[in-house]
């Protein structure tokens, strides 16, 4: 990609109209997140130089993660140097304050939310995909007496958009005396009335839920975050993530706040990122795609084998349109073709990805 992503990007010297990647408000490219990112740098340069356990921690570092707590409602928060290392920071921190016995983590999970829990140091217990009865049964055969388990998900799968089973879960957690861990990447942002993201989209809201996110997506900016209670927040800062890796770069620090900012005061974005995901959805079925009826921004679907899904990704290119064919964790055998919208495709823009899907797509495989 030769240029910022954006609802049109440059790929290999040619313009495409683009629906892929994570930049669903387009902020990486916003003005006002550029100019917050290059004052910041040249007051407190590219980085500390330092870890936080030294004297890494700059007045900058303080605020995003002020802000950070503000935004989610929580007593404190973490920033870290990304939002893979949000999961491994997380669980790390919760075996250490010794509140779980049993790990089970649903088998679709991010890598980083796999890796997290097998690094942990507990017993790991995998389950089906957003399978409730599969994990009730492993539930069942594996906590010994007083055992607590801790349910580990992804809350929004970004591959398929489809989300966790979160009551369930959360209900399940309740009944066994345990805690639910989330990977909230792609849902922090753009779901929930405050952008608070899955758990808010659903109604939840508990002592024994924990999340991590990311501020790479949605936000505009780059690098993980861990908002959560007082305790928690602080052992995540004392373990070895925070304390044994440089502080995170001055130009993300800083673009993290201007983003987490705009988000908060501009919740006219995410609903323009709904009234989008609708309009897709609806031209889609239009042309007898099936969809997913809700507002998430992306649309998975696999017309044929793999092969016929490589000749429609090609053929969309050719003519100025680049979707992803992807085979990231999630996507199943044969992959998966994916459309992601963002809040300022134009409803023209929208359109002409529509009719590109009804000429490069047989009608039999739709
Ligand atoms: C579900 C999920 N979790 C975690 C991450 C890692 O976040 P980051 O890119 O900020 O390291 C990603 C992808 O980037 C993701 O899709």
């Amino acid at each position: 990609m030769e240029g910022p992503a954006g609802p049109e990007v440059i790929i290999d010297g040619k313009k495409y109209l683009y629906f892929a990647g994570t930049g669903y408000f387009q902020l990486h490219s916003h003005t006002e997140l550029i100019q917050a990112s290059g004052d910041a740098v040249l007051q407190f340069g590219i980085g500390s130089a330092t870890s936080r356990a030294m004297a890494g921690t700059t007045p900058l570092l303080l605020q995003l993660e002020e802000k950070i707590a503000e935004y989610f409602g929580t007593e404190d928060a973490a920033y870290l140097p990304s939002g893979y290392l949000s999961n491994i920071a997380g669980l790390k921190a919760l075996n250490d304050l010794d509140l779980y016995d049993v790990i089970f983590i649903d088998e679709g999970s991010h890598y980083s939310n796999i890796e997290g829990a097998e690094t942990a140091g507990k017993l790991v217990v995998k389950f089906a995909n957003r399978n409730v009865e599969d994990l009730k049964l492993r539930l069942d055969e594996t906590l010994k007496q007083n055992q607590r388990p801790l349910i580990a998900t992804d809350g929004l799968f970004p591959i398929r958009a489809k989300l966790a089973p979160l009551v369930d879960y959360l209900d399940l957690a309740e009944k066994n005396n345990g805690l639910v861990w989330i990977d909230d990447a792609h849902g922090v942002g753009i779901l929930g009335q405050n952008g608070r993201g899955t758990c808010e989209h659903l109604g939840l809201n508990s002592e024994r839920l924990f999340m991590g996110a990311t501020l790479s997506k949605a936000f505009g900016a780059y690098g993980g975050i861990i908002p959560g209670r007082t305790d928690f927040v602080r052992q995540v800062r004392a373990g070895s993530v925070i304390t044994g890796s440089n502080s995170p770069m001055t130009a993300a620090i800083a673009a993290g706040l201007k983003g987490l900012e705009l988000v908060k005061n501009n919740p006219g974005m995410r609903e323009k990122l709904w009234e989008n995901a609708r309009y897709l959805k609806t031209g889609m079925e239009s042309i007898h795609i099936p969809t997913d009826d809700n507002c998430l921004p992306i649309v998975a679907f696999t017309p044929g084998d793999a092969a016929s899904m490589t000749a429609i990704h090609e053929a969309l290119m050719e003519d100025g349109i680049f979707i992803q064919y992807s085979n990231y964790r999630g996507a199943g055998k044969e992959g998966v073709l994916r459309i992601v919208v963002f809040s300022t495709h134009t409803k023209d823009q929208i359109d002409t990805l529509v009719e590109g899907l009804r000429k490069n797509i047989p009608p039999a495989i739709r």
